[in-house]
């Protein structure tokens, strides 16, 4: 065969493959062991053999090979190889440091000044030495596999980049919920009665989100608001906060600044997720604009600030708290229906009746409000008052 006919074969079937984006460790594999088969065929070689060089390690590792002595190839030195011609074919006849490996002819392989590994052959099946034709075509196909090699490791290396920078941002983020959760017992510290509300909070109001469809990582961001829509309770007193007989209007007042400071606190971090200090800010907002701070009704209202609003209140509702006996699962469930459209949003409330039904019922794997309710709640019960909620708000009024 001619070495023309050799080359377009070779450029054709195999160095086509390797010059494609090389995007996973398989398809680099797949690739370089057609091109190792097109080698040995079209050399009519039986044994072959590609090694690539490991920088750090500062050693040859074996990439593939057929016919060889395994221990042969391990005694190549990447010293030895780097000392010849770039991509030079090289035979090696009687060479004593060479021979080691059993090859009859090597190619040290290159990438500019990068020594990436070699290409042995061996055990020609034709009659005859290489000729010079074999040698240049040799040439050609080195300079091809140095570079396919060359970019693999690149992208080896960028894979192991870009994992190990994975791997710190899971770390950070662990860090940060741990940083919040601290936060949210400092608050729920200060007052006896609310242990863990701003914990049941961020799961209440997180499994809503999730269950009204939103992505991951604004169901984050509203977790993140529920661990701190109280913060600003940090500086009320502990005297007020678990004060036993009824507040004074004073008093009730300076209750009521914690969610403008909760605001002030939240606004000066900067957070990945958006409308954070927005929720904080308007827990204690109703439909009607009978909530507080600023009075906001029905379009002012987020989605967000709606699902807080009615998860802080499930929660205080089936909470014990100093000035009153806390309520049963479905007396507080009543009472959310009972303040429909005055406090709480149709849609909203729906979506929180399909996720608490969808938890008693088994169908969620990981239940986010049922495991904080009162054991002693007879869950048929219940079960049975959110199916007809549900029946209710996804049967549109007559007459609209
Ligand atoms: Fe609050
Ligand atoms: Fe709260």
């Amino acid at each position: 065969m001619s070495t023309e006919l050799k080359k377009a074969l070779f450029n054709i079937s195999a160095l086509a493959d390797l010059g494609q984006a090389i995007t996973s460790e398989n398809a680099f594999h797949e690739k370089i062991q057609s091109v190792f088969y097109v080698i040995t065929g079209t050399f009519l070689a039986n044994r072959g053999a590609i090694l690539s060089y490991d920088k750090s390690a500062k050693k040859l590792n074996t990439l593939l090979q057929k016919g060889f002595d395994s221990a042969d190839l391990d005694r190549v030195q990447p010293d030895e190889l780097m000392s010849l011609g770039k991509n030079e074919p090289c035979l090696i006849g009687t060479d004593p440091v060479l021979a080691v490996s059993g090859a009859e002819i090597l190619v040290p392989l290159w990438v500019r000044d990068e020594f990436i590994g070699a290409l042995l052959l061996s055990g020609k099946l034709t009659v005859g030495p290489y000729t010079l034709e074999d040698l240049e075509l040799l040439n050609v196909i080195a300079n091809q596999i140095a570079i396919a090699l060359n970019n693999h490791s690149l992208f080896m290396d960028l894979a192991e980049k870009l994992e190990e920078n994975r791997r710190l941002y899971e770390e950070m983020r662990h860090i940060y919920h741990g940083t919040l959760q601290a936060f949210a017992a400092a608050i729920d510290a200060k007052d006896a009665y609310t242990q863990n509300h701003s914990h049941r909070v961020a799961k209440y109001s997180a499994a809503i989100a999730r269950e009204l469809g939103w992505s991951e990582h604004d169901v984050e961001g509203i977790y993140v608001a529920g661990y701190l829509h109280d913060v600003g309770k940090l500086a009320i007193s502990n005297d007020l906060l678990n004060k036993v007989t009824p507040f004074t209007p004073e008093e009730r007042a300076e209750i009521r600044k914690h969610s403008t400071t909760s605001h002030n606190i939240t606004s000066k971090i900067k957070f990945p997720w958006k409308s954070v200090e927005d929720m904080v800010w308007h827990h204690h907002e109703r439909l009607d604009g009978r909530g507080y701070p600023d009075k906001l009704a029905n379009e002012s209202l987020s989605d967000g600030v709606r699902i807080l609003s009615l998860a802080d209140s499930f929660d205080a509702m089936t909470s014990q708290r100093p000035y009153r006996k806390k309520m049963d699962v479905p007396a507080a469930i009543a009472e959310l229906k009972k303040c429909l459209e005055s406090q709480f949003d149709n849609k909203i409330m729906l979506v929180f009746c399909k996720v608490l039904d969808k938890e008693i019922k088994g169908e969620l794997p990981e239940p986010d409000i049922l495991p904080h309710l009162d054991k002693t709640s007879d869950l048929s019960v219940i079960s049975a008052l959110l199916g007809g909620i549900i029946v209710e708000l996804s049967t549109p009024k007559s007459g609209v």
